[in-house]
């Protein structure tokens, strides 16, 4: 391993004032390393995913990624890097139907039309959406719509994937699907973050295990 994707350096952050949800917590990522992120409920995942992908910026520390401060950095310019699938999935379905919600992205990096049929037919099939590709993505089953944003998400190619609860709402069978789709991505290089109370299910991905408790780092075991 070289360089970090992803460091923290002493970051804290807190919603309001005096109530630090995280606290002076560093942390290395890298790339080949598959890191599952557990805890239990409130303990600072979620809130440490958006602090990682810029969504929420720290009062204090840094956050650097690719060796570039991330306070230098436009969400823009880091969402190119990383994908973030956030817990509920419904924040971040917009598009009319699901064709598009896969579509958009796409077309705003320029693809051909060619182009962009063969990605959506893939990313539908891959994430057993093609029956449901015209329909209204809000009227989509809770894993559904979590497939949906996983399969939005992965035509962004990006380096790093940071999921919070990818696992929730999906069956057995998904479930089982995903799994194999994200140790694909492994093996393709994509470095991986996944939150997730599923242990099974990270289990068998994980290379690193981070365990959190009120904020903190309790736990960090390769
Ligand atoms: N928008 C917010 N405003 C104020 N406090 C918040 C906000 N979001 C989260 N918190 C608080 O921050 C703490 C950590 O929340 P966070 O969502 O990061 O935990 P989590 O480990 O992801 O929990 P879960 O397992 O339930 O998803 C909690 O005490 C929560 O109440
Ligand atoms: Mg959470």
């Amino acid at each position: 391993m070289v360089e970090p994707y992803i460091e923290l350096d002493d970051v804290s952050f807190a919603y309001e004032r005096c109530a630090p949800v995280i606290q002076a917590l560093s942390l290395k990522l890298y790339k080949e390393q598959f890191t599952a992120i557990t805890g239990p409920n409130g303990s600072g995942k979620t809130t440490l995913g958006k602090v990682m992908t810029g969504i929420l910026r720290p009062q204090k520390g840094r956050v650097i990624i690719c060796g570039k401060d991330s306070a230098d950095m436009k969400l823009g310019e880091i969402g190119r890097r990383i994908g973030y699938l956030f817990q509920n999935p419904a924040l971040q379905i917009f598009a009319p139907t699901v064709r598009e919600e896969i579509s958009f992205a796409l077309e705003l990096k320029g693809y051909s039309k060619e182009e962009i049929d063969s990605e959506i037919s893939r990313s539908l099939k891959n994430f057993d959406l093609v029956h449901r590709s015209d329909a209204f993505p809000f009227k989509l089953s809770r894993g559904e719509k979590q497939r949906l944003a996983i399969a939005a998400m992965l035509v962004n190619k990006p380096d790093f994937l940071i999921l919070d609860e990818p696992t929730t709402g999906l069956d057995m069978e998904r479930r089982r699907v995903l799994s194999d789709i994200l140790l694909g991505l492994k093996k393709k290089g994509i470095g991986m973050a996944v939150i997730s109370h599923d242990r099974a299910f990270v289990a068998c991905l994980a290379d690193r295990t981070i365990r959190m408790y009120g904020g903190e780092i309790v736990e960090d075991r390769t």
